[in-house]
């Protein structure tokens, strides 16, 4: 389905039977059928139908992001279009039998549990996706590299070090935000007995789906498995996913990126003693009802350990969503192989987000068995991978347009040529 690297690029769709289908075959006559939708859908629905000419009406009901309204049963499939039109969602509404029924779902829904969106997952924004991944530059991520693996012995979850490493992240993230009233960075801070290390989180907010999010994170912490006496660089685990990701970050102010969804990048605390920082991230979404759409993992990406380029870990993972990032490794990286292994367990933090329910992803950098061998040792260091980024280079374009695909959006600055093209 690949046409040229920058041309128009296929439509991929994934959504679910269509909730009006079933009722549409059901008889000629039009009957009333009582549907909840998502309050942040209403107004593009409502738009979508004075177009035509036609009215939605008002909710008889509405609560904590969730309406209740009457409408003909003939008005479903244009309400299923505009929401996939407008909102890129699969039909992105329940229908319910009766009043009672929808009423009760609004008032069920006071719960955490978001009105979780089913996504459309569309490859429809290559001139976004081109723009972000051709200013990816090898320099730069082999200098976040050294700068995580250098200026501490180690990035430990509860030595001084490690919370130095998260406050001088921060700071970077800071400058590279520019500025920009729409971009925040603050730490996340845990109970001491967690993480004493915070994360650190960037967030651009959406400019039209603010309340849909899409994740991006790699992990902060470094550790040495022989104690906390000991240099753990880090590298590679996972110097190498945070450095990819603040290039993306970078290249996103740089081209004036402005997602239609929310974007968080992430760096976790203290992943290395059991995901602490992204669980306990991943349940503080959960619980306060944040509509995580899809998470995107970065823990080792600099060691070329198999014949392939891009390993998808399929266990712990959201099957739908590994697809569509095979989608676009086949559609924006050409010449870049992929397949899949498992890791048997939650090796990383995508578990964390896959526990509470979120569609996560891992690219990972080898086979199970065939990865960076030095991981957890002193000997973690850039020096195993050449004293290069190059491997990194094709994760952070991956992130990029798996940012420009999920989040949408446009930048004001097209795309240029990067290092790898130039041979700068
Ligand atoms: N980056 C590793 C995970 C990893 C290592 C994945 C090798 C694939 C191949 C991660 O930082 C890690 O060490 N995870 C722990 C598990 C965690 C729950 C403490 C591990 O794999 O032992
Ligand atoms: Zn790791």
């Amino acid at each position: 389905m690949r046409t040229t690297k920058f041309g128009a690029v296929a439509l991929l769709l994934m959504c679910a039977t269509p909730a009006f289908a079933e009722a549409k075959d059901k008889g000629a006559q039009d009957k009333e059928v009582w549907i909840t939708i998502g309050t942040d859908a209403q107004e593009p629905a409502r738009a979508a139908f004075r177009a035509q000419g036609q009215e939605l009406p008002a909710p008889a009901r509405e609560k904590d992001g969730v309406a209740a309204l009457r409408v003909r049963e003939s008005q479903l499939e244009k309400l299923a279009e505009a929401m996939h039109d407008k909102l890129n969602r699969c039909a992105g509404f329940i229908s319910h039998d009766t009043e009672a029924q929808a009423l009760a779902a609004v008032e069920g829904s006071t719960s955490a549990q978001p009105l979780q969106t089913l996504i459309a997952y569309t490859i429809d924004n290559g001139t976004t996706a081109n723009s972000l991944m051709s200013g990816v530059l090898e320099s730069n991520i082999r200098s976040t590299i050294t700068s995580l693996s250098t200026t501490w012995t180690t990035r430990r979850y509860n030595l001084q070090s490690g919370i130095d490493a998260a406050n001088w992240l921060k700071s970077r993230w800071t400058t590279l935000a520019n500025g920009r009233t729409d971009v925040s960075v603050a730490l996340f801070t845990h109970p001491s007995t967690v993480s004493p290390q915070p994360s650190v989180i960037l967030t651009i907010q959406g400019t039209t789906l603010p309340n849909e999010v899409v994740v991006l994170g790699g992990h902060l912490d470094s550790i040495n498995g022989s104690g906390s006496s000991y240099s753990a660089p880090g590298a590679d685990d996972d110097a190498s996913g945070v450095a990819s990701l603040t290039e993306v970050i970078r290249v996103a102010m740089a081209k004036g990126y402005k997602p239609a969804r929310t974007v968080k990048f992430m760096a976790y605390a203290a992943e290395e003693i059991g995901l602490r920082g992204s669980a306990a991230i991943a349940s503080q979404h959960k619980s306060t009802g944040v509509n995580v759409v899809g998470v995107l993992q970065l823990d080792m990406t600099n060691y070329r350990g198999s014949s392939y380029d891009i390993v998808m870990v399929s266990d712990y993972t959201n099957a739908a969503q590994n697809t569509f990032v095979r989608n676009l490794i086949t559609q924006y990286l050409p010449g870049v192989t992929a397949t899949s292994t498992t890791c048997g367990y939650g090796c990383s933090d995508h578990a964390s987000w896959h526990n509470q329910g979120y569609p996560a992803s891992m690219p990972f950098e080898a086979l199970m068995g065939q990865d960076n061998p030095y991981i957890h040792t002193s000997s973690d260091t850039l020096t195993q991978s050449a004293g290069s980024a190059q491997n990194s280079v094709k994760f952070a374009k991956l992130a990029a347009a798996y940012v420009a695909e999920l989040a949408k959006g446009t930048t004001t600055i097209a795309l240029q040529p990067t290092d790898a093209d130039t041979g700068r």
